[in-house]
């Protein structure tokens, strides 16, 4: 299975640095030119060949007569996943009719030429293939845990940090503002400042909430977010004047890893969930914390 290496580009780079592995650099222009000239023809089994030429010249550099392997030094060029280039390359080829090929050509000079962001994340969505660090399957499957930097593993019931990183890298952008409403051993909050969020945590249990203290500021923090943990009741603690002392109004990530009830015994506290006397307690003290939270 292929590691995640949480060193890789920043996203955002994605437009116009040499990817981490697999990449091909390509002459932007002349290769927009060529997919141009391609999608004005009228015949499948042109285009089809055409894009076989295309497919050869990004496994064998020797064979491109097109010019879109030539790097002038001043030239813009585009640096694509060759894995995902060749797929592409594919669909066009698997297409069954002259406007399927025409579609799948246009979207690929597109996501060459253009970016497309949203309001969520800094996805570019035109490339959203190419991001190795995103999983974007809806089973995520993972081959061991994450264990760099802070990440000591040392809190019984703690996150895997890669469920965390995968939920901000697809719903928060870089600068947003993350609230974790059952922060334990700050697994959030590591990869808050990973990746350039700001990040609030609440803990009811005081020891570990210094302990995680610790080790989040033994995290660089190349983007100067803001890391604060709050020890406290999450059913009662004021978020909105939290949030306010930064100048901010609300958050744009709740993440909820509230106690399993009563699997683990986090502490002996009364107001800690683990320590609910039923289901129904449980739930109604879970149900406290949504509704206090939700309204920020
Ligand atoms: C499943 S753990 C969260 C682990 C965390 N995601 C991590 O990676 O370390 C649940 C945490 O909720 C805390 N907790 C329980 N009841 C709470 C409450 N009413 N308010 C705030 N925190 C609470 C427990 O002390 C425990 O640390």
């Amino acid at each position: 299975m292929k590691k995640i290496d949480y060193n890789q580009l920043p996203l955002e780079n994605l437009e116009t640095s040499p990817l981490t592995y697999g990449s091909i650099i390509l002459n932007k222009e002349r290769f927009i030119q060529v997919l141009k000239e391609i999608n004005t023809l009228n015949v499948l089994s042109t285009i089809k060949n055409r894009i076989i030429v295309l497919k050869d010249i990004i496994t064998h550099y020797e064979n491109d007569k097109e010019g879109i392997l030539n790097i002038d030094i001043n030239g813009d060029t585009i640096s694509l996943r060759r894995d995902v280039l060749t797929s592409e390359l594919n669909q066009i080829l698997e297409s069954q009719t002259l406007e399927k090929a025409k579609y799948y050509i246009k979207r690929l000079e597109n996501g060459i030429q253009e970016v497309k962001t949203n309001k969520i994340n800094d996805i570019n969505l035109l490339r959203w293939k190419e991001y190795e660090e995103i999983i974007t399957d809806s089973l995520w499957v993972l081959d061991k845990r994450d264990a760099s930097g802070a990440h000591l593993a040392w809190y019984w019931g703690n996150f895997i940090p890669q469920i965390p990183h995968q939920m901000m890298l697809r719903y928060t952008k870089k600068g947003d503002w993350i609230l974790d409403s059952f922060v334990g051993s700050g697994t959030t909050l590591i990869e808050c400042r990973r990746l350039g969020r700001n990040g609030i945590g609440i803990e009811l249990n005081p020891e570990v909430a210094q302990k995680a203290k610790e080790l989040i500021e033994k995290e660089q923090n190349k983007d100067n977010v803001v890391s604060e943990i709050i020890i406290g009741d999450s059913r009662s603690t004021d978020i909105k004047q939290i949030l306010g002392k930064y100048g901010i109004k609300q958050a744009q990530l709740l993440i909820m890893h509230p106690p399993y009830h009563d699997i683990i015994k986090f502490s002996k506290d009364k107001e800690d969930l683990s320590n609910a006397k039923n289901t129904e307690e449980f739930l109604k003290m879970f149900g406290e914390v949504i509704d206090i939270q939700l309204h920020i």
